[in-house]
């Protein structure tokens, strides 16, 4: 089975094609073909050794990064009734798992609650898309933040994997959507109908944004976000740990969201694109370790465009 994997922890070219045996399942497990995987900042994390508890307990070199995929089940165990031989699925791959059983892969192993069905309509590249960053978001919009239309969102970082989900899932909740970007993201955020997009480089949204409902910040800046927060509002972080007086800041709710999405999050997020309320921004590239490193360099540059997804095969 042809993976692109590591013997080392280290810089981007230390992704190796690299055989491994195939894999086999238990009786609770899928086997799923890969068709396509996507790139995600925590595999980049993981690929420098500073992926940590729980994610690296069982992992032994070599290991074969990557969680998000989609693809065709070839094998299911015993005590799998949900799914069958050839269903399309598409979803995560186990974050407490052994270091052999990534999505850069031909093949992965999982448990039916990591996946949902791939709806027709939807090819396996738009479906890698998907899983991490875009459950990122809508845990964090739908759920956490519980964004309700009219209501005034900040959403830091909106070009990026999970910034592009973001905004375009509250827009569809009926949200007021400001976002920051740099200026060469501002026309496809804009073409998007975001309401107001900021160029950080230039200007604060804590100088121009004020008294906002909900914050969701994917970049890391805590701080800016709760100056445009009204003394009552939510902000939601991914990036960056609070500290305990961020999270004491007058009434303002502070949470760091560790997600945890579900299979009929997935569904949602398939449906989302195939109404036309998600479009997909996405890089397609090849399933070689030249690609692969490629596309962890662009994102450990911190500018990409929404995702970058790897196609492994029709
Ligand atoms: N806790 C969780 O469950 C969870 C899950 C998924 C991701 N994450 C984390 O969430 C973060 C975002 O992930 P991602 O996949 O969206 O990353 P990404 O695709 O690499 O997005 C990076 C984006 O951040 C913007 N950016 C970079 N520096 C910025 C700054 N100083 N101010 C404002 N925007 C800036 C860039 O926009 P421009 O190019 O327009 O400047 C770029 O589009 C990462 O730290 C990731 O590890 C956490």
């Amino acid at each position: 089975m042809k993976t692109i994997a590591i013997k080392e922890f280290g810089a981007a070219n230390v992704l190796t094609e690299m055989p491994l045996p195939e894999m086999t399942t238990n009786d609770n497990e899928i086997l799923v073909g890969v068709h396509a995987f996507s790139i995600n900042p925590m595999d980049i994390a993981g690929r420098m050794g500073q992926l940590g508890s729980p994610f690296t307990d069982e992992w032994t070199f070599p290991i074969v990064l990557g969680y998000d995929f989609a693809g065709v089940v070839q094998a299911v165990g015993a005590n799998v009734t949900q799914y069958q031989v050839g269903d399309r699925v598409f979803g995560q791959a186990p974050t407490t798992r052994p270091g052999n059983n990534g999505a850069y892969s031909e093949a992965v192993v999982v448990t039916a609650d990591l996946i949902a069905p791939m709806p027709a309509g939807l090819t396996f590249d738009q479906a890698a898309a998907l899983p991490i960053a875009g459950l990122t978001a809508y845990c964090a919009i739908a759920k956490n933040l519980n964004v309700q239309p009219g209501e005034k969102v900040l959403i830091q970082g909106g070009s990026g994997g999970v910034g592009l989900f973001a905004v375009q899932i509250a827009k569809a909740l009926g949200a007021y959507v400001a976002t920051t970007a740099s200026p060469s993201h501002h026309e496809l955020l804009k073409s998007l109908n975001i309401d107001e997009v900021i160029d950080y480089h230039k200007v604060s949204p804590a100088d121009v944004l004020h008294d906002y409902d909900a914050v969701f910040d994917t970049v890391g800046d805590i701080d800016t976000g709760l100056k445009v927060l009204k003394a009552d509002g939510k902000l939601v972080t991914v990036a960056a740990q609070p500290t305990p007086e961020q999270q004491h800041h007058l009434q303002q709710d502070v949470m760091f969201q560790f997600t945890n999405g579900t299979p009929a999050d997935l569904t949602t997020l398939a449906n989302y694109v195939l109404n036309g309320q998600i479009k997909l921004s996405m890089k397609t590239m090849a399933f070689t370790a030249a690609d692969v490193i490629q596309a962890h360099e662009e994102i450990q540059g911190r500018h990409v465009t929404g995702k970058i997804v790897i196609h492994v095969k029709d």
